[in-house]
């Protein structure tokens, strides 16, 4: 059952996770009247710096649209309106775009979500159908094949395989390996294999370093998705418990202030 306690909140509040944002965000070209949807918007911190960008643009819409009532509920508690802006959230399936979303919009975001989406071809088909000509579509996502550098390997085989033997150790529990959905992460190429193929254009794909921290991955650690995604069918509580505890351990025994990461931004246009 999903719970605030388990949300997303408190691992998007990581400045480092807020500055990787900040950069899709700042793709963006800011005009009045522009109508802009944020796609598996979760708690809200892209439509945030979204509506930050738009300060002084009038008449503006901004969509955010997530499947979890919990992540919208938050977002919609903490989320102050700009003037002239207007905010709506809809809890729906990305997948569902086309009908939820009339007219058409001027720009599309998908932060931190695109590798979950099991169908990438058909949801980059709807966001090219909602976009006018010349709106943009910009994601980003550290799910993919080059997500983790070679340096960072160590740590996350540590990680998790600690995690693993303290469960056993523990409370004697093993995830049921059979529950992972299997989910190939794409390599950029592919992502701009998709998006070229349904006729966008591709106008930047970077690959950005972030330093990941302890406080980062604690917090990945308390989110229900993350959990249930590294250790299927084990009670919420426990499995997040012993992810935290081998994180700490993990950390300490490499002599960690940081483990590096990078993250894809990919901005593409209707031409
Ligand atoms: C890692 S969070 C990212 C949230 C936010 N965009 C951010 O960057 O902070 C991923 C979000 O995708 C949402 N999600 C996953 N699959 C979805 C789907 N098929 N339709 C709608 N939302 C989905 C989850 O509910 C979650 O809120």
């Amino acid at each position: 059952m999903a719970s605030e306690q388990f949300s997303f909140k408190g691992f998007a509040e990581q400045p480092f996770y807020q500055g990787v944002n900040q950069r899709l965000v700042d793709s963006l070209t800011v005009k009045p009247g522009q109508r802009i949807v944020d796609l598996a918007c979760g708690t809200g911190l892209l439509t945030r710096l979204i509506l930050e960008r738009l300060q002084g643009a009038k008449d503006t819409l901004v969509i955010g649209i997530d499947q979890s009532a919990v992540s919208l509920g938050l977002a919609m508690r903490d989320l102050k309106s700009a003037p002239g802006v207007m905010v709506q959230f809809v809890q729906t399936q990305v997948e569902h775009l086309s009908s939820t979303v009339q007219g058409s919009v001027d720009a599309v975001f998908l932060g931190n979500g695109i590798h979950l989406i099991p169908d990438k071809k058909q949801l980059v088909a709807e966001v090219f159908g909602i976009l006018r000509p010349g709106g943009t579509f910009a994601f980003n996502s550290t799910f993919f094949e080059g997500g983790v550098p070679p340096e960072s390997e160590q740590y996350y085989r540590r990680w998790m395989s600690k995690a693993l033997r303290s469960l056993k150790s523990t409370y004697g529990l093993m995830p049921q390996r059979n529950k992972v959905e299997a989910r190939r992460q794409l390599s950029p190429q592919e992502y701009r294999d998709i998006l070229e193929q349904q006729g966008f254009s591709v106008t930047k794909q970077e690959l950005v370093p972030v330093e990941f921290t302890l406080e980062g991955h604690l917090g990945i650690a308390r989110y229900e998705d993350f959990v249930a995604g590294a250790m299927p069918g084990v009670p919420l509580e426990m499995a997040s418990q012993v992810l935290q505890e081998a994180a700490r351990q993990s950390y300490e025994e490499l002599k960690l202030t940081f483990v590096p990461r990078n993250w894809l931004q990919v901005v593409a246009v209707r031409p």
